[in-house]
Order: C-alpha cells, then sequence, then structure tokens
C-alpha cells in the first residue's frame, strides 16, 4: 500500500461532505475519493440485507481504485454493514456511529436526543449502543423524509422545517440537553436546528472527532501523505451533480463528475 493512494469515502449521497470537509481540513495533503450513492437514496429506509450489498458495491468500487482507507461516511451504511466490511476487506475502515458518548458523559437532565434514519435507530450496533449507556435516557426519533429533502438541495424549504418542528418537540417536550446528529445528511441542518430549540441545547455531530480518529490510525499505520501539495480530490455521483456541487467550492484540484456506479 503507497501513502499517495486516496482515501476513499462513501455514502447514500452528499450527506458524507460533512465528514469529508473535516478530513479535508486537517488532511489538506491526502488525495481522496468520494462516492455519492444518490440514485439509491436514502439507505435509511432499506433492510441490512440491501444496505451490506449497497455497501459493499461501493466499497469494491474504492479498492479498485487503490484506497488505503475506507470511510463509511454514512451513519446507516456503518451502522449495518461496517462489521461485514472489515471482516471482508484488508484495508483499515472508519466508520461513523451516534456521538452518543460526549453527550451522555455531559448531560444534566440525563436525558439525550438522537435524530437518525429508522435503519440506524434499528440496527444491533444502535442497540448495543444505547445499552452501555444506562446513566442516560435516549429518547430516539426517526427523521422520516429528511433524507430526500436534503438530497433534493431543499435544506430550507418549508417542508423541512415542518418535518424537524414535528421530530424536534418531541425530544423538546422531554427535556433533553444534548441533541445528537445520528446521520451525515443532518449537519446541513444544524443553522436551521438550533433557530428551532432551546439555547441550552448542545448539538452535537460526528465530524471532527471521527475526522481525528481517521488521522490517528493512517498516521498508526504509516499510511500519511508526505506530499507538500495539496492532494487531489475526486466526487463522484450517480444522479445529478447540481447540489454536489453548490456544497463544494470547484477548485483547481477538484474533479466532479457525475457517473454510472
Ligand atoms: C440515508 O441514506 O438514509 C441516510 C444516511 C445516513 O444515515 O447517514
Amino acid at each position: 500500500m503507497k501513502n499517495e493512494n486516496p482515501i476513499g469515502f462513501f455514502d447514500s449521497g452528499i450527506g458524507g461532505i460533512t465528514i469529508w470537509k473535516e478530513f479535508d481540513k486537517i488532511l489538506p495533503h491526502e488525495n481522496t475519493i468520494y462516492l455519492a450513492d444518490s440514485r439509491n437514496a436514502p439507505y435509511g429506509q432499506k433492510t441490512p440485507e440491501e444496505i451490506i450489498f449497497l455497501s459493499e458495491k461501493n466499497t469494491e468500487y474504492l479498492l479498485n481504485r487503490n484506497s488505503k482507507m475506507v470511510v463509511v461516511a454514512c451513519n446507516t451504511a456503518t451502522t449495518n454493514a461496517i462489521d461485514y466490511l472489515r471482516e471482508k476487506y484488508k484495508v483499515p475502515f472508519i466508520g461513523i456511529e451516534p456521538a452518543i458518548k460526549p453527550a451522555a458523559l455531559n448531560s444534566k437532565t440525563g436525558k439525550i436526543g438522537v435524530l437518525a434514519t429508522k435503519g440506524t435507530l434499528t440496527s444491533k450496533l444502535f442497540h448495543k449502543a444505547v445499552k452501555s449507556y444506562n446513566n442516560v435516557e435516549i429518547i430516539d426519533q426517526i427523521g422520516f423524509g429528511l433524507v430526500p429533502l436534503i438530497e433534493a438541495g431543499k435544506i430550507d424549504s418549508e417542508e423541512i422545517k415542518s418535518l424537524l418542528k414535528e421530530y424536534l418537540s418531541v425530544m423538546v417536550q422531554q427535556d433533553i440537553d444534548y441533541l445528537v446528529l445520528g446521520c451525515t445528511h443532518y449537519p446541513f441542518l444544524t443553522d436551521l436546528i438550533k433557530t428551532m430549540i432551546p439555547d441550552h441545547i448542545q448539538i452535537i455531530d460526528s465530524g471532527i472527532p471521527v475526522a481525528k480518529h481517521g488521522k490517528l490510525l493512517l498516521e498508526r499505520c504509516g499510511l500519511l501523505n508526505s506530499q507538500k501539495t495539496t492532494g487531489i480530490k475526486e466526487f463522484y455521483i450517480n444522479a445529478d451533480e447540481t447540489v454536489l456541487k453548490s456544497l463544494i467550492s470547484n477548485k483547481e484540484n477538484y474533479i466532479i463528475q457525475r457517473m454510472n456506479f
């Protein structure tokens, strides 16, 4: 494995860009390939078998492009498929689990909210995580309908506001003091969510800690790219690329393309 090989990322669509951005901030010299499987979004409504099938397909593509590490930049794919992927392939995998730990450690009301997809909230991995934090009550809420609206770029739309109002009020009424965003698409809604919940409720997402963990893992494996120039950043999407393009500034070292995969 060569250090200049890319880091591969995949997501059910554009949500994993929130994770990719955090990696890019601390690892600008790395070459990266991001796959947005938007044609198959949302993963959150699919069966575990379907999610594993799609995750395997994405991983195969990234490994055929010699990725030295794969970031499963999707909570639903992580909670349903990462054990399978780690068993099948040799490269290191980084997954995104809902960041319950910091919320559980710091909650004063003893109640934390987790907003995620059905696929994440019903997964074995999520239930295992919940059991290990028995000092807090976890109020979970499925974000039905949010991912398709985000994929369509309707981030500030009345439709999304009305869904969020319904989902957040259930958790706010139960006195949560932390809100964990358990889907990589949801950080695009952080500003909107802030206007809809009381100030004392802290919003947590996984981007920064996951990127730090990824950097540490590359260091430990001796796989950091030591090139002095900024890396080549490739983005491939199997649906319309307009929204993806609006989320990442188009720089000289970026390749953004619609492609069938
Ligand atoms: C989805 O495709 O339903 C959302 C992906 C995620 O859980 O991050």
